[in-house]
C-alpha cells in the first residue's frame, strides 16, 4: 500500500467498497487500460504535479490511476459537492495514495477549502470539469499560475468562460478545452448525458416516463441526447431553444418546439441543458402543473432559479433523498431534483464507464500532450489536437475487435487530385 497522503474524506473504512466499484469500471474501460499500459512504460508525466477538480466517481479513479502510472503526482478535489462517491474517495486515498479532498454533501466552505488544498499542492497541470481551479487561480491566487504549464477543461460551459477570459486578455496560462474533441462529443454528450440524465430522474423519483410530457430546455449535443432518450422511453417531448438553427433541427427531428412560457403549463418533467442561467424562472414556476418535476443536466446549479423558487414557496419538504417539494399558493407542489445540481451525478452514477473510457482517455492524452509541448503553448484556449481523437478511436475499435478498411494508393491520389476524374 502507498503511504497515506494528505486528505479530507468522509470515511477511510469505505475503501474496499470503493475498490469493488473501481474494478467494475476498469473492466469497461479498455482504452484507458491501453493508455495506462503505454504511459506506465514511457513515464511522460514523471515528476509532474497535477491538480484535478473532477466528479469523484469510479471512472475518475480509473483516470487518476492512469495518470499515476505515467508518473504524475496528484491532488484531487470534487467539482460538485453532491457528486462525490465517498467509497471511491476512500479507495483513492487507501489504495492509490492520492491526496483527495472530497466529502459527499460538503458545505460551501468545505468545498472551497478543498479547492484551496489542491492549489496548495502547486499543480503544474490543472484538470477542470467546470473551471473551478482555473477560476480560483484567476480570482484569488494568481501567483499559483506561475507554476502551471497548462490546464485542461472538460465542459462546454467551462470552455465558454475560458474564451471570455482569454478574449479579455486575462488568461494566465494555456488551457486545452476537451469538450470539442470528436470522441468526447460522441461518447459524453451524445450517449452519456442522454442515458445518465434519464437514469438520475428515474432513480430520484421512480416515475413512469412513458406518456409524460418532458420539456427539454436546450438542443445542443446534451439536450438532443436527452430529448431522444426521453422519446425512446415513450415521453411526449417539447424542446425550447434560443438558437434558430438548433430549434429548426429539433423541429425537423419531429419535436414540438415552443417558448418556455408556453411549455411551462404543459410539462410533467422539465430538464435544463443550456449552459445558461434562469432558464426556468419565477414566471414559469407560477404556471406549472401541480407535481411538475424539475431537473438540471447542465454544469451549474443556476439553470433553474432555485433561489426564486424558495422565495415563492410557502413550504419546502425533502420527500426523498434527491427530491425537494416546494409548495406554491394554496396547493400546487413543484418537485426539485438534486437541489438543481447535475441530476445525472447527484442522483445516479454519472455517465457509464464505457463513455468515460473515451472522455477520460482524452484527458489523459491531453495531459501527456501538454507535457510534450511544455513551453511552446501560448496562454490562450487550445482545442485538443485531432491526433488524440484518432488514437482513441483506434484503441476503442481495437478493443472491440473491429477492423476497418484502409485507403489504397490510387484512392489517396484521387482524393489529393483536382483535375476531372478519369
Ligand atoms: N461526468 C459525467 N459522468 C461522470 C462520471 N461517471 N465520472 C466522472 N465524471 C463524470
Amino acid at each position: 500500500m502507498p503511504p497515506r497522503p494528505a486528505c479530507d474524506i468522509s470515511d477511510l473504512s469505505l475503501a474496499s467498497a470503493g475498490r469493488e466499484r473501481v474494478v467494475w469500471a476498469v473492466r469497461r474501460m479498455p482504452v484507458l487500460a491501453a493508455v495506462r499500459e503505454r504511459l506506465g512504460r514511457e513515464r511522460p508525466l514523471e515528476g509532474i504535479r497535477i491538480g484535478a477538480s473532477l466528479h469523484v466517481t469510479a471512472e475518475t479513479a480509473v483516470l487518476l490511476r492512469t495518470l499515476v502510472a505515467g508518473g504524475a503526482d496528484l491532488a484531487l478535489c470534487a467539482s460538485n459537492p453532491l457528486s462525490t462517491n465517498d467509497e471511491v474517495a476512500a479507495f483513492l486515498v487507501a489504495d492509490e495514495g492520492i491526496a483527495t479532498f472530497a466529502r459527499r454533501g460538503e458545505d460551501r466552505a468545505t468545498y472551497d477549502g478543498h479547492i484551496e488544498a489542491v492549489l496548495d499542492s502547486k499543480p503544474m497541470i490543472t484538470i477542470d470539469d467546470g473551471c473551478e481551479l482555473v477560476g480560483r487561480i484567476h480570482l484569488s491566487r494568481p501567483a499559483t499560475a506561475s507554476a502551471v504549464m497548462a490546464g485542461t477543461e472538460d465542459t462546454t460551459t467551462g470552455a465558454v468562460r475560458l474564451r471570455a477570459l482569454a478574449s479579455a486578455g486575462a488568461l494566465l496560462y494555456p488551457v486545452v478545452v476537451l469538450s470539442g474533441a470528436a470522441t468526447r462529443i460522441l461518447a459524453d454528450s451524445r450517449h452519456g448525458t442522454g442515458q445518465s440524465t434519464l437514469d438520475g430522474i428515474m432513480r430520484a423519483t421512480n416515475v413512469l416516463i412513458a406518456g409524460a410530457t418532458v420539456v427539454v430546455a436546450g438542443y445542443g449535443n446534451c439536450g438532443r441526447a436527452i430529448a431522444s432518450r426521453a422519446r425512446g422511453l415513450g415521453a411526449l417531448v417539447i424542446v425550447t431553444e434560443v438558437d434558430p438553427m438548433r430549434a429548426l433541427e429539433a423541429v425537423t427531428e419531429g419535436f414540438r418546439v415552443m417558448r418556455m412560457e408556453e411549455a411551462a403549463p404543459l410539462g410533467d418533467i422539465f430538464v435544463t441543458a443550456t449552459g445558461n442561467r434562469d432558464v426556468i424562472s419565477a414566471d414559469h414556476f407560477g404556471v406549472m402543473r401541480d407535481g411538475a418535476i424539475l431537473a438540471n443536466a447542465g454544469q451549474f446549479d443556476l439553470e433553474i432559479a432555485v433561489g426564486a423558487l424558495g422565495r415563492l414557496a410557502s413550504e419546502r419538504t425533502r420527500l426523498r433523498p434527491m427530491v425537494d417539494e416546494y409548495v406554491l399558493g394554496e396547493s400546487r407542489r413543484l418537485l426539485l431534483l438534486a437541489e438543481g445540481r447535475l441530476v445525472n451525478l447527484a442522483a445516479a452514477d454519472g455517465h457509464p464507464p464505457q463513455v468515460m473510457d473515451l472522455s477520460f482517455a482524452v484527458q489523459a492524452l491531453a495531459c501527456e500532450w501538454i507535457v510534450r509541448h511544455a513551453g511552446t503553448l501560448a496562454p490562450s484556449v487550445h482545442e485538443a489536437p485531432g491526433s488524440i481523437d484518432d488514437e482513441i478511436a483506434r484503441l476503442k475499435l481495437e478493443a472491440a475487435g473491429v477492423e476497418i478498411d484502409a485507403l489504397s494508393e490510387a484512392q489517396r491520389e484521387y482524393l489529393a487530385s483536382w483535375g476531372s476524374p478519369s
